[in-house]
């Protein structure tokens, strides 16, 4: 494994373990309330990332895409952590179904992928958690972090810090 920081709020993973890693990182930094909204693309590794926020609170039960759910909770570990994939979701009237509005921001710590596409109708304060592909090496990925608002300032800042002491 190779969890390595390129930059403030910059990383490079070398195989999808390391995403998870980061995952884990960040989750001790999550509290109520909190938004991550994942980029990247088809396949990219945002649920391996997720997977790793579980395991950092302490939820040890397996993360899969909630893709015909929508929304997935895994509320064994230090707090609730809602999962939401919002891939298959056309419309924005739609959002209402999956519950999102009942946590987001909240309860919990909410983690959206392909939520984006919904960017207006959800919340202006998240942490964006973007990740790359890199060229020539089909197992890395760079994670860049991009706050919105004072609070997802504070949680990049601590995400940064848990890697720089991770290392
Ligand atoms: N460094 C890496 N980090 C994460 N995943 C990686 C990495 N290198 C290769 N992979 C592979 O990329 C895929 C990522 O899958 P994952 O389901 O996490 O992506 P996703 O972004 O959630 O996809 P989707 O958009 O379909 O929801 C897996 O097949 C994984 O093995
Ligand atoms: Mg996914």
């Amino acid at each position: 494994m190779a969890l390595a920081r390129t930059g403030a709020g910059r990383f490079r993973t070398a195989c999808p373990q390391d995403t998870e890693r980061l995952g884990e990182l960040i989750a001790p930094a999550l509290l109520d309330g909190d938004v991550l909204v994942l980029t990247g693309g088809l396949g990219v590794g945002k649920t391996h990332l997720t997977k790793g926020l579980a395991r950092g609170l302490g939820d040890t039960h397996p993360v899969t895409s909630p893709t015909f759910a929508l929304m997935a909770v895994h509320d064994a570990g230090r707090l609730p952590l809602f999962h939401f994939d919002l891939y298959r979701l056309e419309h924005a009237f739609e959002l209402e179904d999956t519950g999102i509005y009942d946590v987001l921001g909240y309860e919990g710590a909410c983690v959206l992928e392909w939520g984006e596409q919904f960017q207006d109708e959800l919340t202006n304060e998240y942490l964006g958690v973007v990740i790359r592909r890199v060229e020539d090496d089909p197992e890395a990925r760079e994670v860049a972090l991009e706050a919105h608002g004072a609070r997802a300032e504070e949680l990049a800042a601590a995400v940064d810090a848990a890697v720089v002491a991770a290392a």
